[in-house]
C-alpha cells in the first residue's frame, strides 16, 4: 500500500497534483475539503454545520473531520492505499490519522509539503474565484484561510519531520515542475515499500 498526505496552504496546489497521483498509482483519494462541500450542497446535518465556518475561513471541528474520514475510509477499503489532500490539518488529526493507519495495518509513507509564497497562494485563489464559485474564495476569507493555516496547520510538520517521512517540494514552480518533483518523490516511495515486501 502506498499512503500519502499532500499538505500545504490555500491555493498550494493539492487539488492540482492530486489529479496525476491518483491516476498513477490508483490511490483512494480523500480530500476533507470536498467531502465538506458535498456534505454543504446535499444539505446534511454536518454540512450545515460546516458551512458557516467555512464561509469565514475558518477550520471546521476534529470531530467533524473525524466523521468525514473514518465514513470514507470504511466505505472504500481500498488497497492501493490512500492519497489524502488537506487532511491532516491539526494535530490531533496527525494522532487521528496513525490511528486509522494502524487499524488498516499500514502507515503513511510521506506526507508532501508543498512549500509556497503566500503572496503567491493568495494571487492563484483570487484568479480561481473567478470560476470557481467557491464562498471561500475572495481577499477577506482567504486571508482568514491562510492565518489559520499559519498558526494551526503549519506546526503540524514538525510532528512528520521528527517521524523522518515529511518530503518538502518547491511549489511555487510551475504545475509540471512540481508534479516532476512528487514522481521523484513517489519513485523513491515505492522502491521502499516494494523493498519492505521482499523482506517480509
Ligand atoms: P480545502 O478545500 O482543503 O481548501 P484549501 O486547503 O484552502 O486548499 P485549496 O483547495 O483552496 O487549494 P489547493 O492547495 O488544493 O490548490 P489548487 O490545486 O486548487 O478546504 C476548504 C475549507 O474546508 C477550509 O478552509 C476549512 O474550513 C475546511 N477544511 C477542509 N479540510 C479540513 C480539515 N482537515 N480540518 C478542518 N477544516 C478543514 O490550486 C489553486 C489554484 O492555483 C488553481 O486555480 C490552480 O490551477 C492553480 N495552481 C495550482 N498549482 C499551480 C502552479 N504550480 N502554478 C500556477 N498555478 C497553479
Amino acid at each position: 500500500m502506498l499512503n500519502i498526505a499532500l499538505f500545504g496552504p490555500p491555493g498550494a496546489g493539492k487539488g492540482t497534483q492530486s489529479e496525476f497521483i491518483i491516476k498513477e498509482y490508483n490511490l483512494c483519494y480523500i480530500s476533507t475539503g470536498d467531502l465538506l462541500r458535498k456534505e454543504i450542497a446535499e444539505g446534511t446535518r454536518l454540512g450545515q454545520e460546516a458551512e458557516s465556518i467555512i464561509a469565514a475561513g475558518q477550520l471546521v471541528s476534529d470531530e467533524i473531520i473525524v466523521q468525514l474520514i473514518e465514513k470514507t475510509i470504511v466505505t472504500n477499503p481500498y488497497s492501493h492505499g490512500f492519497l489524502f489532500d488537506g487532511f491532516p490539518r491539526t494535530y490531533m488529526q496527525a494522532y487521528i490519522l496513525e490511528g486509522l493507519m494502524i487499524q488498516h495495518n499500514s502507515s503513511l509513507n510521506c506526507l508532501i509539503n508543498l512549500d509556497v509564497d503566500q503572496d503567491l497562494t493568495v494571487r492563484r485563489l483570487l484568479e480561481r474565484g473567478k470560476s470557481s464559485g467557491r464562498s471561500d474564495d475572495n481577499e477577506t476569507v482567504i486571508k482568514k484561510r491562510l492565518q489559520e493555516y499559519n498558526e494551526k496547520t503549519h506546526p503540524v510538520l514538525e510532528f512528520y519531520r521528527e517521524k523522518g517521512i515529511l518530503r518538502n517540494v518547491d511549489g511555487n514552480k510551475s504545475i509540471d515542475d512540481v508534479t516532476g518533483q512528487i514522481k521523484d518523490i513517489l519513485k523513491e516511495e515505492m522502491k521502499h515499500s516494494l523493498y519492505n515486501v521482499v523482506l517480509f
